[in-house]
């Protein structure tokens, strides 16, 4: 099979991380990968630092791609993809990753012939340790959904989730990693507190965080099986625990995915 035009519109965040997981992979020779931004400025810059075909002309990326990944601001989707509606045909595979937006409302702005996937990834896909869910829209079949996991595979973990799912998906792995960050933070600044240098602080937190979810994910056990491992009868760490049930830590979390849910669906309104 010869190479596919994977078209990316929006090379923001989301866009580069995903073309640049692609570049460093072995997937490389199977795909051209075409860009576009909005300004003329960040497509060349977009451009010169990933060395691949960025412009502005979504009309162009959508004429030749097999598959359009949507990677703009959700709010953008739409004029977008009205826009450029007959240029889409069937035999394309459009891919969105865009918070809120359905499948069935990019079939319908995109005129109903493509097959379409929708994905949420996270920003640590920017150094290949991010999760993606991915569900199937309309007209989408095993060979597309295989070709969205091989994608999103280089960039991380992949899961395959029902789209009723979605927001859900969105409040936890999607804003996620800003929960994470925010409790490192905190972390780090009670090792200041106990008079750890910051730099030091910040080292313990993140690596404590990251090696506590590798064990989640490598052992595949329980959480609560893993906590009781560190916890020593009379020891140190049940009087911490105690002090994060009284600060209601495992409540807020719950809270604060229910929220960004919650979030999601009204963006859709
Ligand atoms: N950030 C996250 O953690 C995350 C996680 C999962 C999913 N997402 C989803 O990913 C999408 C992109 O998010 P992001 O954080 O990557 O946004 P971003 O960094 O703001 O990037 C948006 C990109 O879209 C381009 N753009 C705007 N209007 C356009 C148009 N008419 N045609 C072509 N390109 C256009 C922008 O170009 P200019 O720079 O020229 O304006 C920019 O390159 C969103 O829908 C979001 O819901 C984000």
């Amino acid at each position: 099979m010869g190479k596919q035009t994977l078209s990316i519109i929006g090379m923001g965040k989301m866009g580069e991380a995903i073309a640049r997981g692609l570049m460093d992979s072995p997937l490389r020779s199977g795909y051209r990968i075409l860009g576009t931004t909005r300004t003329a400025e960040s497509a060349r810059d977009a451009g010169k630092d990933l060395g691949i075909e960025v412009s502005t002309s979504n009309e162009d990326a959508i004429r030749s791609g097999d598959i359009i990944l949507l990677a703009v601001k959700p709010h953008q989707v739409q004029k977008i993809l009205e826009s450029n509606q007959k240029l889409f045909h069937a035999g394309q595979l459009i891919i969105s990753i865009c918070a809120a937006v359905t499948t069935d409302q990019i079939s319908e702005w995109s005129g109903g012939k493509t097959a379409i996937l929708r994905a949420m990834p996270n920003t640590p896909c920017l150094i290949k340790s991010g999760v993606t869910a991915i569900c199937q829209g309309p007209r989408s079949e095993d060979s597309h959904l295989k070709s969205a996991e091989r994608i999103f595979g280089e960039l991380g973990r992949v899961t395959v989730l029902e789209e009723s799912l979605f927001d859900g998906v969105t409040g936890l792995s999607g804003c996620g990693p800003a929960y994470v960050y925010l409790m490192i933070e905190a972390l780090s600044e009670a090792g200041v507190k106990v008079g750890i240098s910051r730099k030091q602080a910040t080292a313990l937190a993140a690596q404590t965080m990251m090696g506590a979810a590798k064990m989640v994910l490598d052992r595949a056990e329980h959480p609560a099986a893993l906590k009781d491992e560190v916890t020593t009868p009379a020891g140190c760490t049940i009087d911490g625990l105690m002090a994060l049930e009284e600060g209601k830590l495992r409540v807020t979390l719950i809270k604060a995915v229910l929220a960004a849910t919650r979030r999601s669906k009204l963006m859709r309104k």
